[in-house]
């Protein structure tokens, strides 16, 4: 089972609580690279960093780890963390994004955002990134693509 980094700011912070137990409910490995107790912080570093945990983990060991970051929308902390080579931050709002982020562009890390997006929502879509393969083929080559950019 893939390891999952959880990275924040300090919007939500007992969104990022319940969305860990829920992880760890589901027997996953949990590691969280956030900010806690909801001092105000700056979301680039903690894309940053989460992004950063999820590449090192995947030099060493391919496709070990995922990430998730939340912000107050998820588009400030998904831009920082695409940033990080390797990285590929699918921001999600429903299912959906969640479903053809992982089939379609491999995404290794989803964004969300604890003020737009409801936890049930939330849960939904973590559910859907983490059980849904990228479905290779043609878009392999789509996906190689962006590793060069
Ligand atoms: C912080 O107030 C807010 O700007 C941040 O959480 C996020 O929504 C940025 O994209």
């Amino acid at each position: 089972m893939r390891k999952i980094f959880i990275g924040n700011d300090h919007a939500g912070p007992e969104y990022v609580d319940a969305i860990i137990e829920y992880l760890q409910s589901k027997q996953y490995e949990v590691e969280h690279v956030g900010s806690v107790g909801g001092t105000s912080v700056d979301y680039p570093d903690f894309g940053e960093k989460c992004g950063k945990a999820v590449a090192e983990s995947n030099a060493q060991n391919e496709n070990s780890a995922f990430g998730i970051v939340i912000c107050g929308t998820g588009l400030g902390i998904g831009i920082a963390a695409n940033k990080v080579k390797g990285i590929r931050c699918a921001h999600c709002v429903s299912p959906y994004y969640a479903e053809m982020g992982r089939s379609h562009n491999d995404a290794n890390m989803i964004s969300l955002g604890a003020r737009v997006i409801d936890l049930e929502n939330a849960k939904t879509i973590i559910d859907t990134f983490l059980e849904t393969e990228f479905e290779g083929g043609r878009h392999e080559r789509r996906v190689k693509k962006l590793d060069v950019i």
